[in-house]
């Protein structure tokens, strides 16, 4: 027997991408899939080979003492699924957004400190090999002191079917940040540090969504350095794709990653290093199977995860609190009282 048996919760878009995931750790199995759409859940079973189908986590996780539950399920079900699994005993791996609020992520954070079970976020961007990459530089000292780091990640919805596979979001009062930018403000963590303060700007542009789909952020760091995030879904891209690039300039030098994955190396010294194509896509590249290997790895050796609850906490905050300055036009900072 498998010695992590895990439970997913909730069988939708994301689904697949979590089971060929855990597919791929050989001391684990995926012993149920849950989700109040039977029918759902008996498609991602069949698909993937597990053998228990549920609609009800509560019963499922008293039932079969799970010792991993996945939550795959959106925001406004994690506090409800993660104290089911705590009280179970369950340690839980949780999709990103964590919470709706910081009240609800610090309720969440309790629980499980308190029934002794590990809790992380899922935030697979970071794992993606260009943000693990562009890590590598920075910790070999290559770029000197980090000092600005920007991201543009853009798509072209306007006038064209919104969202086909994950067609809740044209519903969602805060839809960018919270569902997508909220993986650049991690990544902007993971590269630079904490966030002491954020400026944000969106705008609604297509009248099919309700909630923003282009997105400003500037975020101030406490090390001094500045990050640039801007996300849109309204202008189009060479070959029509999800286009994304990355600026990351250090005292040193400054890599850049064009929308076509290429990474150039531009050290001030003169030198132009090519570092290849960092083309694979954070769904179907290895970020999500490495960020539930780190996980497991976490489980077995006891060290922490990259983004435990507290962690991913700070990124929270700091998406609310581009939310809290598009409002108001202001700089806000993140809430500082954790749990
Ligand atoms: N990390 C990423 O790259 C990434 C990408 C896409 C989505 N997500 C996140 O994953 C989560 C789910 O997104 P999705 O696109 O799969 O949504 P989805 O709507 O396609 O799937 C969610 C599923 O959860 C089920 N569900 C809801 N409440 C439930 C409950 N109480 N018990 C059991 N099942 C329940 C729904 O029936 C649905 O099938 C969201 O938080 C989203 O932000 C992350």
């Amino acid at each position: 027997m498998a010695r992590w048996r895990v439970m997913l919760v909730g069988c939708g878009y994301i689904a697949p991408f979590h089971l060929a995931a855990w597919r791929g750790l050989n001391n684990v199995e995926v012993i149920a899939v849950c989700d109040l759409d039977e029918k759902k859940a008996r498609e991602r079973a069949d698909t993937f080979g597990v053998e228990r189908v549920l609609t009800d986590y509560e019963t499922a996780i008293r039932e079969l003492e799970p010792d991993v539950v996945d939550v795959a399920t959106p925001p406004a079900t994690h506090p409800e699924i993660i104290e089911a699994a705590a009280a179970g005993g369950a340690h839980v791996l949780c999709q990103k957004p964590f919470a709706e609020s910081l009240r609800e992520a610090d309720r969440m954070i309790t629980t499980c400190a308190r029934a002794g079970v590990r809790l992380m976020v899922n935030e697979n961007l970071r794992w993606s090999r260009v943000y693990r990459e562009l890590r590598a530089l920075l910790d070999q000292g290559t770029l000197g002191e980090p000092y600005y780091l920007q991201i543009i990640r853009d798509r072209l919805f306007l006038g064209k079917p919104l969202f086909p596979d994950q067609p809740f979001i044209r519903d969602m009062p805060r839809a960018m940040l919270y569902e997508v930018g909220i993986h650049f403000v991690d990544c902007v963590r993971f590269l630079l540090g904490e966030i002491e303060s954020v400026h944000c700007r969106m705008r609604r542009i297509n009248p099919q969504m309700r909630g923003e789909d282009v997105i400003v952020l500037s975020l101030n760091l406490v090390g001094g350095q500045v990050g640039i995030v801007k996300a849109d879904w309204c202008s189009r891209q060479r070959n029509d794709a999800i286009a994304e690039s990355i600026r990351l300039s250090g005292t040193e030098g400054t890599v850049v990653v064009s929308d076509d994955g290429r990474m150039s190396l531009l050290l001030n010294d003169g030198r132009t290093i090519e570092q290849g194509t960092f083309d694979e896509t954070y769904l179907e590249g290895q970020a999500f199977p490495r960020a539930h290997a780190h996980f497991i790895r976490g489980l077995e050796t006891g060290e922490p995860f990259e983004t435990d609850g507290r962690d991913n906490r700070r990124t929270l905050a700091a998406v609310l609190a581009g939310y809290e300055s598009a409002e108001r036009q202001a700089v806000v900072r993140p809430d500082g009282g954790e749990s």
